[in-house]
């Protein structure tokens, strides 16, 4: 079993969960995943490694509350444990040899870029970071992103905090004003990445995008995770979740996550916990 260390409510529906789990604490880079179940009942669900504490033995996951799984992981507690936990999964981004980098996050994507925006930093990169957000509620991680970068620029769509506007933007105003990254990471909704690739490909900057297709044994066997890139058939779970966002077919990977579209809103309806606890305000 993996023991809850320590729960944060980030905002009303993103949760901090810090789970001991030494092994993958020692052996996880970013970029990297696990898959956990919260019990015998419960649904294999992938999610990203938000940070690490080799010395306390501890992994530190975050996530949004979209449906049944992550509602009822969202109530436990400090002290519950999880049945399985598994990792690290996927490939480590890569990030050798840069020295100007732009991280993006949209929304909660922004948990799944600060592991990036961190090793950059501590690998001696000079490091933006454009976190973006529907508006000031929803804020996250500000405080862990100002310790791991050079620039922080916030953008929320309605102008409530930091500069009114979407992360592309602001990419393209940093561009604009002559900045030379050799490398942008985009993660967030799928859109967003698309946009982003739009923005870097007419100037050929290297960009990576970390994909979210729906995963389930993520060791490669099940073929649930197929995407294509540049033409080529690749599993997200061990070829990825990184990818070059100049080569996804993101509209394809649009139409394969709304598969189980029809289920996932017949499980939300009939799942107590959900509703007990407001459903979709
Ligand atoms: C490699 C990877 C890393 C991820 N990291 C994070 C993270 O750090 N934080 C975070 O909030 N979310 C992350 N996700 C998405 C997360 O796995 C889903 O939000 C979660 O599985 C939803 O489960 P649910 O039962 O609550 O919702 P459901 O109602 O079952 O599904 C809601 C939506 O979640 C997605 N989803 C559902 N099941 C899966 C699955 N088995 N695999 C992938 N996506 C699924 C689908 O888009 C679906 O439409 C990641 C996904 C992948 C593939
Ligand atoms: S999740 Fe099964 S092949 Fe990737």
């Amino acid at each position: 079993m993996y023991k809850i260390l320590r729960r944060k409510q980030l905002n009303d529906t993103v949760v901090l969960l810090e789970i001991e789990a030494p092994f993958i604490a020692k052996k996880a880079k970013a970029g990297q995943f696990i898959i956990l179940r919260i019990d015998e009942y419960g649904e294999r669900m992938p999610l990203t490694i938000a940070d690490t504490d080799p010395k306390k033995g501890s992994v530190t996951i975050i996530f949004q509350i979209v449906g049944q799984t992550t509602m009822i992981l969202s109530k436990l507690n400090e002290g519950d444990a999880l049945l399985d936990f598994v990792g690290p999964l996927g490939a480590a981004t890569e990030l050798d040899g840069v020295k100007k980098a732009c991280v993006i996050g949209g929304g909660v994507g922004c948990a799944i870029a600060y592991p990036s925006a961190k090793a950059l930093f501590n690998n001696g990169a000079k490091v933006d970071v454009i976190a973006g957000f529907r508006n000031k509620d929803i804020v996250i991680l500000e405080d862990e992103f100002k310790d791991v970068c050079d620039n922080l620029y916030i953008t929320t769509d309605d102008g409530s905090y930091g500069e009114q506007g979407f992360v592309t933007n602001k990419l393209q105003s940093l561009i604009d004003a002559g900045n030379d990254y050799d490398l942008v990471i985009a993660i967030g909704p799928v859109p967003m990445m698309k946009f982003v690739a739009k923005v870097t490909e007419p100037y050929n900057i290297k960009t990576l995008v970390s994909l979210n297709p729906i995963m389930i044994d993520g060791t490669g066997m099940c073929g649930g995770c197929r995407v294509t890139v540049d033409g080529k058939i690749k599993f997200a779970c061990v070829d990825g979740p990184d990818f070059d966002g100049h080569k996804v077919d993101f509209d394809e990977l649009m139409k394969r996550n709304s598969t189980y579209k029809e289920k996932e809103a017949h499980d939300k309806e009939h799942c107590r916990m959900y509703k007990m606890a407001g459903g979709d305000k």
